[in-house]
């Protein structure tokens, strides 16, 4: 039987030469139908939930226990979400306050595979609290 000419590996995704530097990808995800508005392209709201969680991993990461979105300070949808475009999300802690951390976080598009290419379409940046069991603000304890 001949071989296939398939390359066993597939390519490994483009970063974008822009990121800010200290981002690191932190989440990935493609929109479905069922994400569309009717003009055919992604609910904003479906936007901000994606950067709404992608956004809490490095908080989360630093506060070591629970966190709350207390602030959503800028959002900018810079160009349309389509099917098919697969998103990446980069972060990077901005500040680190007494119990909040604000985190700047970067939409990718990778667009079109016959001919793939990649398109800022969101940046933000929101805030979250550490807090406590009663869900009240709690000093962060931050290790090296
Ligand atoms: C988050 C919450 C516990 C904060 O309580 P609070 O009494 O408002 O707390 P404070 O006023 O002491 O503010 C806490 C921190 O948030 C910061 N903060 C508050 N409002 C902010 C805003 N609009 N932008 C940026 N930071 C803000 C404060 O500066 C403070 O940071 P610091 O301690 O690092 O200086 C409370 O507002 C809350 O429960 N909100 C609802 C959270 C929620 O349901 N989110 C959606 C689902 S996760």
């Amino acid at each position: 039987m001949a071989e296939s000419s398939i390359p066993l590996a597939a390519p490994r995704l483009a970063s974008p030469a822009s990121v800010p530097e200290g981002s690191e990808l932190v989440m990935r995800v493609m929109p479905m139908p069922a994400d569309v508005n009717a003009n055919g392209d992604v609910f904003g709201g479906w936007i901000m939930a994606q950067v709404d969680v992608a956004g809490a991993v490095l908080p989360a990461r630093l506060a070591r226990g629970r966190i709350a979105t207390v602030a959503v300070n800028e959002f900018v949808f810079k160009q349309p979400v389509s099917i098919g475009d697969l998103l990446s999300f980069y972060a990077r802690i901005a500040r680190i306050g007494r119990t909040s951390i604000t985190v700047h976080v970067e939409v990718w598009a990778e667009r079109n595979p016959a001919d793939p290419h990649l398109v800022k379409v969101t940046q933000a940046n929101l805030t979250y609290v550490a807090i406590d069991g009663q869900g009240q603000p709690r000093a962060l304890l931050l290790k090296d």
